[in-house]
């Protein structure tokens, strides 16, 4: 085989377009590894940069996907082998590498993962960036000592990826789980997934500086007066994670909740996260986090020429969990 297939985000003068491209293959550099993509996904990154609602790429042109499981092809590393299974997530891929949206990829060797037992090719893909961020959101608030007889957790943008699998998660982990929701016929979805209760948010709540104590912490996908609303109506020392800004970047909020209940936000950069403690998380996503709902959260498996539909629907807030990209 001489060449592959990918997708490719370029931008001509300020002018985005997408197209399912072929490329020929190249010689591998040190340190780097070529892998032949099984499956990758459709985070709400990808979403934005294939449909060219945000520039997510900081290149004139690059491949989009922030995640890939495969095989590796050709190792030029010590790290990998021929035929050694492995994954990535974020890590620039998509951003300033070409991501996973391609059947085939070459990449550093430093951002790769071996599959960890108990997990696939799939199941890792089912998981993803949404699954990954989720797991080190989780781990914050362990880590500040959140602990499920303190009370419910909130979660927003619950049917979103990684809505749906922070509440599969907490919930397995004896949490009980609020989430939130702007599909009210997501109800049944919600509660296979593992909430406990499912409402939708409404801007009356957010009248008062300080509001009922209702949760002993949070999960944010939003942003915006969602995330005030879960910072003012959060109990003592609850910790509260902000990971998006589907509503919002923005937070007008006050410090009273900080100062007189002494709650705290705490941030998540997946893309960013170390190399080097990256298999921690997969280790624990494998085992203790491993989420048991996948084939409900995941289920979507698409082809590769259709990731440009289905991103339409990602950025207008339609879809329900997670999409999966096979590529043969
Ligand atoms: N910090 C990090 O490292 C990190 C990592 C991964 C993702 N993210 C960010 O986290 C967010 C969620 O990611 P995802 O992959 O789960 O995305 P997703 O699957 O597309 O889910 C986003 C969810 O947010 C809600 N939503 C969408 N548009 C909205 C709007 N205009 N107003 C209010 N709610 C809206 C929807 O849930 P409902 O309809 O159920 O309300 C939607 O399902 C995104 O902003 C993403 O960029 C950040």
């Amino acid at each position: 085989m001489k060449n592959y297939n990918c997708l490719l985000v370029s931008y001509n003068e300020k002018v985005h377009k997408v197209d399912l491209i072929t490329r020929n293959f190249k010689e591998v550099k040190k340190n780097h590894v070529l892998v032949k993509v099984k499956y990758s996904g459709l985070n709400y990154k990808d979403a934005l940069s294939i449909t060219g609602k945000s520039k997510i790429i900081r290149k004139p042109s690059l491949t989009p996907g922030l995640d890939l499981s495969g095989v590796v092809q050709i190792s030029n590393s010590k790290k990998f082998i021929k035929g050694d299974k492995v994954l990535a997530t974020g890590a620039g891929l998509g951003e300033i590498i070409n991501g996973g949206l391609s059947e085939y990829v070459y990449v550093p060797a430093d951002i790769l993962t071996k599959i960890p037992t108990n997990l696939n090719l799939l199941s890792t893909m089912q998981i993803g960036t949404a699954g990954f961020t989720a797991a080190i959101a989780i781990e914050k608030m362990l880590l500040n000592k959140q602990n499920a007889k303190q009370g419910p957790i909130i979660i927003s943008g619950a049917t979103g990826g990684v809505g749906s699998i922070s509440i599969n998660i907490l919930k397995n982990m004896g949490y009980k789980t609020i989430a939130v929701t702007r599909k009210t016929s997501s109800k049944n979805y919600l509660k296979s997934i593992g909430a406990d209760e499912i409402i939708k948010y409404n801007s009356n709540f957010n009248e008062k500086i300080l509001n009922k104590e209702m949760f002993a912490g949070g999960i944010d996908n939003v942003g915006g007066e969602v995330l005030d609303w879960i910072i003012k109506s959060t109990s003592q020392n609850g910790n509260i994670v902000t990971i998006g800004m589907a509503m919002d970047s923005k937070l007008n909020t006050s410090v009273i909740p900080f100062i007189l209940r002494g709650v705290n936000l705490l941030g998540v950069s997946s893309t960013n996260y170390p190399n080097d403690k990256r298999i921690y998380i997969w280790k624990k996503l494998s085992k203790i986090y491993k989420p048991t709902k996948l084939n409900i959260i995941s289920s979507n498996i698409i082809e590769l020429k259709n990731a440009i539909k289905f991103s339409k629907k990602i950025v207008s807030g339609k879809n329900i969990g997670r999409i999966i990209v096979k590529m043969y």
